[in-house]
C-alpha cells in the first residue's frame, strides 16, 4: 500500500475524516469549537495555525462562516487555500501569511479566534 494510501486511513481513523489535519483536533471536536463559538453565517473566524486548513476550512463549510487562516509556512498556506478552493469557499476562506506573536490585525477585526494544536 502506498504510504499516502496509509496516512488518509490513519488520519480518518484517528481524526474521523479526511481533513489536511496536521495535529491531534478530531471532527467531534471542532464541531464543538464550533457549537461554543457559536459560529453562522454572520462571523468572521481567524483559525491561528491553521496548517494546511484544519479546522479552519471546516469550519467555514459546516456553520457558513467566513475564515481567515493564518499560519507561516507558504507550502502550508497554500495547501489551505488549495483546499477551500477545491471545496468552492474561496470567497469565504482567505490565508494570511503572519505570526500570532506579531499580531497582524487591528483589534476587534474577528467575531471569533480558534487555535487547535499551535503552540
Ligand atoms: C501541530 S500544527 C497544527 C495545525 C492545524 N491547526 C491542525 O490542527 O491540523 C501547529 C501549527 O501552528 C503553527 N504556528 C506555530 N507558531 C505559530 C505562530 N507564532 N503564529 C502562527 N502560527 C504558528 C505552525 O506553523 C503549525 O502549522
Amino acid at each position: 500500500m502506498p504510504t499516502v494510501g496509509a496516512s488518509l486511513i490513519v488520519e480518518r481513523e484517528a481524526i474521523g475524516a479526511n481533513v489536511g489535519a496536521n495535529g491531534y483536533t478530531t471532527v467531534a471536536q471542532a464541531d464543538l469549537l464550533a457549537k461554543r463559538l457559536r459560529l453562522g453565517p454572520d462571523d468572521l473566524l481567524l483559525d491561528i495555525g491553521c496548517g494546511r486548513g484544519w479546522p479552519g476550512v471546516y469550519l467555514a463549510a459546516a456553520t457558513g462562516c467566513r475564515a481567515v487562516l493564518m499560519d507561516l509556512p507558504p507550502p502550508a498556506l497554500a495547501a489551505a487555500a488549495k483546499r477551500a478552493d477545491d471545496q468552492g469557499l474561496a470567497e469565504r476562506v482567505s490565508v494570511v501569511r503572519g505570526s500570532a506573536t506579531h499580531f497582524p490585525f487591528a483589534a476587534r477585526s474577528f467575531d471569533a479566534v480558534s487555535h487547535t494544536d499551535t503552540l
